[in-house]
């Protein structure tokens, strides 16, 4: 079922953090749609937000996380595509709330700056928080 599907993509910065969720999402038993890039060759961020935006949107996928150096650039890049809400995370309280309050169905992260430890920590909270509705609902409508 592609609503369990998680899809993944980086730039080059990235690359090396997405293989290691890659494995991690793998052992835990989820389906993978991995969007690229495949190496670590200077490529440009917003074209793979781009394919994240078109895996979600068109339902290939339920969630995604994308992964530039800074997480930057690939969550404004993403953010800017229709029913794409993408949370800039940095630690597990981030991913939480991004969750419970925003419905953030894109994980960004930023492999320059979040080590591959608390980035797993954010990935196994963004996976299993669920959204709060409520109040949160007015304002998710807002954007
Ligand atoms: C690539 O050098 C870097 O600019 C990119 O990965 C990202 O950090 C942009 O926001």
């Amino acid at each position: 079922m592609s609503e369990d599907v998680i899809a993944l993509a980086s730039d080059h910065a990235g690359f090396p953090l997405k293989e290691e969720l890659k494995v991690v999402l793998q052992d835990q038993g989820y389906p993978v749609l991995d969007l690229g890039t495949d190496g670590t060759q200077s490529v440009d961020y917003p074209d793979f937000a781009s394919a994240m935006a078109e895996a979600i949107t068109s339902g290939r996928a339920g969630r995604g996380v994308l992964i530039c150096g800074t997480g930057i650039g690939i969550s404004i890049a993403a953010n800017r595509h229709r029913g794409i809400r993408a949370a800039l995370c940095h630690d597990a309280t981030t991913a939480r709330l991004s969750r419970q309050h925003n419905n953030a169905n894109v994980l960004a992260l930023g492999a320059r700056v979040t080590g591959p430890d608390v980035a797993k920590e954010c990935l196994e909270v963004f996976l299993n928080t669920g959204y709060e509705g409520g109040r949160h609902d007015r304002r998710l409508a807002k954007l």
